[in-house]
């Protein structure tokens, strides 16, 4: 979900809805604002896009100096109009947009039924409107902190009372919110971009504390009440990075984008000679990287495959143990975390959930942390003992590509790293490596400007309901990434497998003209791959191949087509393998109609467990 607030001189409404919109990718099951007329505190809600809301508003709109607005993807409580944000209280002069989960909701409910109060949503959000009215008494500050005082969870919060128009409340615990300073108007929002229209100077809030805003001034404060002060923050980046720019869709902007991505992210951090690797904001010190023992890599969805690759590349060029978890695994299975287990957390946010709530047991258990994330400033960006920085810039289209191929040239710049001051790769090695990474981003440029043939079998799979994925190694990673960025925006059902697995049981799946897509760019296991890949063909698959020039005309004689990426070295493979599939994802999206930016039941960054 996401929350936006304003106090000041505009016209409220527009300044809410132009926020929601830069935070519709957090979630867009349903939106809604209020707004302090002058006939008292106004709610408008509507299921469904923003354009509703719009809509709506068009008809009667809100007019007002202070609001607070939400969009929304459900958790506790179907997408409806009643179980939209703003929620309200009985007397209906304290309002709620909240962010995240209030655990103990339940328990919370029934003690106010018991006193009288009557709910008329499923959320757990309407308990906040009851317990801020229950508790108050002429003061909307105390009333806030009392009531935040019985709530266990994640949250932020934005609130306001027709009783103290001239003031909006906004709680962090555990959930992001930014405060937005301007010049007689100040401002709340999930992340910067929503507030970036109207003002680049922020405040970052941290976990357990508050603001109280005025037209004129903000207060900042922890949720006990004891005064804070804050270093403002001002934003640099161009509000127009995140527009756009000419492409029909954010998706293929963002892939686009990659070539200028992977520059970026490498600027700065390989030496002039491009032999040595230099990570100069790194507290890791070398004796420490030596000492380590073993490597977790945590991280949810795209960031995970991520994850995948770089562990693989570590363990080639470092030769120490990584395990891979997904953090809602990670975080309850009681891992075994020692102070020589280096644990990498990889999120494209830097807000979800399940990876910070990992980053705090593996420092809870003594583990140095190292986060490649994307957005600096974000909560796991704040809390990590070392971060490496993917510079995709934002990436607003649901479904990853960016920040995924950066994450893979952050893994392959730390790996180079480890392996340098262990000494577990010559110099020489080193160095091979690096120049073959500075010819990546022109590799992908000569892939995005032959996009026909792609297209093309694009509109042949979306005819279909299932499909595989095959590979071997890092193709298999690979692999997973590709069906998982199918399936969020095309919705055709895929799976990606072991290639050598396949055989154990899914076989069964396959039939005549069941679309297979077998990556066979890793050399050292080929041979295995075509076998693979005769299993299915004999099966009556239709096989595509992703493969090097080189193979094209062999794969040919058991393929029905194959696609041929740039030559480059084994383990740099995945940052050119997976733009072809991501293609594939956006062409198949497209040509059966879908939102592809906004694909359905799905939200950018999810804050909740
Ligand atoms: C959501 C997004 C995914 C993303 C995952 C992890 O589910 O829809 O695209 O991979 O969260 O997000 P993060 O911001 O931590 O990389």
């Amino acid at each position: 979900c996401g929350i936006v607030g304003y106090i000041g001189k505009r016209d409220t409404q527009s300044v809410l809805i132009e926020g929601l919109k830069k935070l519709e990718y957090r979630g867009y099951d349903s939106a809604g604002i209020a707004v302090y007329t002058k006939d008292g505190l106004k709610i408008t809600k509507a299921t469904g896009r923003l354009a509703n809301l719009e809509h709506k508003l068009e008809d009667a709109p809100l007019v007002g100096s202070a609001g607070i607005g939400h969009t929304r993807w459900a958790t506790h409580g179907k997408p409806s109009d009643v179980n939209s944000h703003p929620h309200t209280d009985s007397s209906k002069k304290f309002s709620v947009v909240h962010n995240g989960i209030v655990e103990n909701y339940l328990e919370l409910k029934d003690e106010l039924i018991s006193q009288g109060y009557e709910f008329v949503s499923e959320t757990d959000t309407e308990v906040i409107s009851h317990l801020v009215a229950r508790e108050y008494d002429g003061d909307i500050v105390k009333a806030v902190q009392k009531a935040i005082s019985y709530m266990r969870g994640a949250f932020a919060l934005g609130v306001l009372t027709e009783y103290e128009p001239d003031k909006l409340v906004a709680v962090r615990q555990a959930s992001p919110l930014i405060i937005g300073i301007g010049e007689g108007e100040n401002f709340i929002g999930s992340d910067i971009p929503a507030l970036l229209n109207y003002t680049r100077r922020v405040y970052i809030l941290n976990d357990g504390e508050m603001a109280v805003l005025t037209k004129d001034a903000v207060e900042l404060m922890t949720i006990e009440g004891n005064f804070i002060s804050r270093e403002m923050i001002n934003v640099d980046w161009d509000a127009v990075t995140a527009e756009k720019g000419g492409f029909a869709h954010f998706m293929l902007k963002e892939i686009h984008e990659q070539p200028r991505a992977y520059r970026d992210t490498m600027l700065g951090r390989i030496d002039e000679s491009g032999r040595r690797i230099i990570l100069p904001d790194l507290h890791l010190t070398d004796e420490k990287i030596r000492s380590i023992n073993n490597v977790h890599i945590v991280a949810c969805g795209t960031a995970f495959h991520a994850g995948l690759v770089g562990g693989a590349v570590i363990e080639r060029l470092v030769r120490i143990p990584v395990m891979c978890d997904v953090a809602s695994e990670y975080r309850y299975r009681s891992p075994l975390i020692t102070p020589d287990t280096l644990v990498i957390v990889v999120s494209q946010s830097g807000e979800t959930a399940d990876t910070l709530a990992a980053l705090r047991e593996a420092q809870a258990n003594g583990a140095h942390v190292l986060a490649i994330t994307n957005v600096v400033g974000s909560s796991i960006a704040r809390d990590a003992d070392d971060v490496i920085s993917t510079l995709a810039g934002p990436e607003i289209a649901v479904a990853s590509t960016k920040a995924y191929t950066s994450q893979l040239i952050a893994f392959y710049l730390f790996s180079l790293y480890l392996a340098q001051v262990r000494g577990t790769q010559s110099a020489e090695e080193i160095a091979h490596v690096i120049a073959a990474m500075h010819a990546l981003p022109e590799q992908v440029e000569s892939i995005l400007a032959n996009v026909d043939a792609i297209k093309a079998y694009a509109e042949h799979i979306a005819k279909h309901e299932d499909l595989f994925f095959i590979g071997r190694g890092l193709d298999y990673a690979v692999a997973l990434e590709g069906s998982l960025k199918l399936k969020e925006i095309s919705y055709i059902h895929s799976e990606a497998y072991a290639a050598g697995e396949l055989k154990h049981g899914t076989l069964a799946l396959i039939e005549e003209d069941v679309p297979v897509i077998a990556l066979a760019t890793q050399e050292s296991v080929l041979e295995k791959t075509v076998s693979n890949i005769k299993e299915v063909k004999a099966r009556g698959a239709d096989v595509m191949a992703l493969t090097h020039e080189e193979h094209v005309t062999d794969l040919l004689k058991s393929v029905d087509q194959a696609f041929a990426i740039p030559k480059t070295l084994p383990i740099l493979t995945p940052a050119l393998s997976v733009v072809p599939l991501q293609l594939l994802a956006y062409y198949a999206s497209l040509a059966r109609g879908n939102d592809v930016d906004k694909p359905r039941n799905l939200a950018k960054s999810v804050t909740v467990e």
